[in-house]
């Protein structure tokens, strides 16, 4: 019963959440629908259903996020695992959990890489400024070069303290270096996003997306050797490791939604231009604040569960009476 209700709440939040991301989608590449009527009065109306949800990037989107939810719940295990091996305490349980979540991790974490290349090469099709932000480029070029890290002057149209590889961003978007990246300058100033928060928040997940690949490759690799237990070093950044996923998943957001600017919706309607005639701007912000403090308070009730959760650990599994009364071996 504990297992199906279980089982219920977690298709259940999949499911929302994946209508989230298909609404999202459709902010970020509109398709299946027609404007009615002017100005104030002018609204969006479906005319295809199936166009509207299969949006041109909703399907990477929605793998991507599903997989990010999977690294998220995989490092939760690893890092409560890793938690238990090193106090010494649960140790069947945990050196059980440890290894099936590492499986989901590495599956997870390779999947991961290629839905973000997917929608890497979905966004320079479809939302070219957005690419252009999140790779600082200014001019358009063939033979572009991938930044592994560095910090965009915007102003002066340069990327100090960088590293990059040079023609990699065009041969990743079109298997071909000679594939042309569209610049920021090719497009009117008010038409770009901010340039350095979303070349930021873009390379702190694909660095976090490749730690999270190698962590997951190491434990595979000392489970096969049958050493895993005894790296310590790798069980305590295993304990640590809970919080990159939770940081890739903000950074994420950050990426597409800023990256995304100035358009609410992309192409069409700009943000400085979304009003409601029902809903007045006291109103948005009260909405906002109760929100916020309503999930505040959720935050801290769910780190204090988890934590009395995680002090008191499994039921014992070798104190479980057998049904014939004896302890199960
Ligand atoms: C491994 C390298 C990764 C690459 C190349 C990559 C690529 C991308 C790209 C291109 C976007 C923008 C999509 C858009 O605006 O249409 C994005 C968004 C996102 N990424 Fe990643 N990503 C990577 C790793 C990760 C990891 C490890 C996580 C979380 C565990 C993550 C979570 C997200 C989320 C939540 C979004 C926003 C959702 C959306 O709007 O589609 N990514 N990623």
């Amino acid at each position: 019963m504990h297992f199906f209700s279980t089982l219920m709440v977690s298709f259940g939040s999949m499911f929302s959440a994946v209508w989230i991301v298909v609404a999202n989608s459709w902010q970020q590449t509109p398709a299946g629908f027609h404007v009615v009527g002017e100005g104030i009065n002018a609204r969006a109306e479906i005319t295809d259903f199936w166009a509207m949800v299969l949006n041109p990037s909703s399907v990477d989107r929605v793998l991507h996020v599903i997989s990010g939810c999977w690294l998220a719940g995989a490092f939760l295990i690893i890092s409560i695992s890793a938690y238990y091996i090193i106090k010494n305490r649960h140790i069947r349980f945990a050196k059980s959990s440890i290894k099936i979540a590492l499986f989901v991790a590495l599956i997870a974490s390779l999947f991961q890489l290629f839905t973000g290349h997917s929608s890497a090469v979905g966004v320079s099709k479809n939302q070219p400024a957005k690419l252009a932000a999140m790779e600082a480029v200014f001019d358009d070029q063939t033979n572009a070069q991938l930044y592994l890290f560095g910090w965009v002057n915007e102003e002066k149209q340069e990327v100090n303290f960088s590293i990059a590889i040079p023609g990699m961003l065009s041969y990743l978007i079109g298997f071909d270096t000679e594939t042309k990246v569209t610049g920021l300058n090719s497009f009117k100033e008010e038409d770009r996003p901010p340039v350095n928060i979303v070349f930021q928040a873009y390379h702190l997940m694909v660095a976090i997306g490749m730690l999270l690949i190698v962590l997951s490759m190491f434990g595979v690799f000392f489970w096969i050797r049958g050493t895993l237990f005894k790296q310590k070093w790798l069980m305590w950044a295993f304990v640590f490791s809970v919080l990159l996923p939770q940081i890739a998943n903000q950074v994420g957001w950050i990426t597409a939604e800023v990256g995304r600017q100035p358009w609410i919706v992309y192409g069409l309607l700009r943000t400085s231009e979304g009003l409601s005639k029902a809903v007045s701007a006291d109103q948005v912000w009260f909405s906002l604040i109760l929100f916020t403090l309503i999930y505040i308070g959720l935050f801290i009730l769910f780190v204090y569960l988890l934590n009395e959760k995680i002090k008191h650990g499994p039921e014992d599994v070798d104190a479980i009476p057998s049904e014939i009364g004896h302890p199960k071996s």
